[in-house]
């Protein structure tokens, strides 16, 4: 069994790193240096990433690419997008040329309100703590005063504030439950700076209350935290075109939608199918979330809560035709930031922003969700028409080449040869042994 180590986030770099060797890389004579050669060389660049987090020892690359031509209520925008998956950004902007040349995408911001929640025990009558909070309501509001200042000047802060009864799941569980408008920032702390505010006045005043009983004024607050499900912080994204601009040479516009709009509803009415098919709409929205430095895990968490809303997990995207006219759409829960929190920290964060036209969080809701919407659009055309291998795979050549140590003059070989024939790992080893034996 290893020894436990302590005082690790005390060490230097180097020596978490030699430690780490010592005791978990003795087979790995290469991982070191691996790690040092992901360091910036510009000491100052990789400071702000080691003091990201505790214990960094290094840097994790993801690709940051650019998905063009997607216009989105008349604008031209160009897409970054921080995503390792091969085919992503090839499919969003295929999926952005032929909406640019179709009417382009419209996104509408639905609402933009955030919830979060004070979770406290009470072992006494509602009627008593419907009462009590009538009369705290005011001193809770004016308790986080100091910290809404900014963000009222900016047109956000607390919207409500209700108690909420939950005592029938759980024995003498009650909330209070919070909403608020936090503009252009994701505001996960402002929240839950507000919420510690509300939970210590909440509870110092219960002890004071008149009305209750000894037992009653021990209300017993259990956490104070944002909720990341938003189901009223919802953004639409749409598309639509005449039936007959669907077509291609291989499939009449009709056939295409009648086929498309069959995948969708299976993934509708299937929840296996729906998973897979809500991750190809994630593919596009993580990748935009995470280039412009948003949480893609709160984004992912609140996503599935609310494709799952009516209590079956569905599809987030839905289709139809009516007169004639094809219409493909999606509405999504997105709380993001374009101030604060990472945004501007990450350099290459605030560089996505500044590429994105400096948008507001709304535009950047809009944004995310015109992406998603365009990889959902790609992934279902791929599977309904070629099958996902073929596009996939193509993609898929440089890794396998690179995993092979293909050099640059046998790459651009098996690039070419691969141009007409169908990609397989197996293919491509092949092809590679052949080009070696010349
Ligand atoms: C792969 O990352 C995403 C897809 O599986 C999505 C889908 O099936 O709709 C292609």
């Amino acid at each position: 069994m290893i020894k436990p180590i302590s005082g690790f986030s005390r060490l230097y770099k180097r020596e978490k790193i030699t430690w780490l060797a010592e005791t978990y890389l003795k087979d790995s004579p290469s991982a070191t240096s691996i790690l040092e050669q992901y360091w910036n060389p510009d000491n100052q660049l990789q400071q702000l990433h080691e003091e990201f987090t505790e214990n960094t020892i290094s840097n994790y690359y993801l690709p940051f690419g650019i998905a063009p031509n997607f216009v989105i209520n008349g604008y031209r925008y160009a897409i970054p997008m921080a995503i390792e998956e091969s085919s992503v950004i090839a499919a969003a902007s295929k999926a952005a040329k032929f909406w640019g040349d179709n009417g382009g995408f419209k996104a509408k911001v639905i609402n933009t309100k955030k919830i979060g929640q004070v979770h406290f025990m009470f072992a006494g009558s509602f009627e008593k703590l419907q009462s009590f909070f009538s009369a705290v309501k005011p001193k809770l509001l004016e308790s986080v005063a100091n910290l809404t200042r900014n963000m009222e000047k900016r047109g956000g802060g607390v919207l409500d504030i209700e108690l909420i009864d939950k005592s029938s799941a759980l024995e003498n569980y009650f909330q209070l439950h919070c909403t608020f408008e936090t503009k252009d920032s994701m505001g996960a702390n402002f929240i839950n700076s507000c919420l510690e505010k509300f939970a210590e006045t909440f509870k110092n005043e219960a002890q004071e209350f008149l009305g209750f009983t000894s037992e009653e004024k021990e209300v017993e607050i259990v956490m104070s935290i944002l909720s990341n499900y938003v189901p009223e912080c919802v953004v639409r994204a749409e598309v639509s075109c005449p039936v007959e601009n669907l077509g291609d040479k291989e499939m009449d516009g009709e056939a295409f939608a009648e086929k498309f709009i069959r995948a969708i509803k299976i993934a509708e009415v299937e929840k296996y199918r729906a998973v897979t098919h809500n991750k190809g709409i994630m593919n596009g929205i993580d990748a935009v979330v995470l280039a412009t430095g948003n949480d893609f895990r709160a984004i992912e968490a609140g996503v599935h809560a609310y494709a799952s809303r009516n209590g079956e997990y569905t599809s987030l995207t839905h289709a139809k035709v009516e007169n004639g006219i094809f219409q493909f759409w999606m509405e999504i829960p997105l709380a993001l930031g374009t101030v604060g929190g990472l945004t501007s920290l990450h350099p290459l964060s605030k560089v996505a922003l500044e590429i994105l036209q400096k948008p507001t969080a709304e535009d950047l809701m809009k944004i995310v969700a015109v992406a998603g919407l365009a990889q959902n659009y790609a992934a279902v055309k791929s599977l309904i028409t070629t099958g996902i291998q073929q596009g996939h795979m193509k993609m898929h050549l440089m890794n396998i080449l690179n995993q092979m140590n293909a050099s640059g003059e046998e790459k651009a070989s098996l690039v070419n040869h691969f141009k007409t024939n169908t990609v397989t790992h197996r293919a491509v080893e092949e092809a590679l042994q052949n080009f070696r034996s010349k």
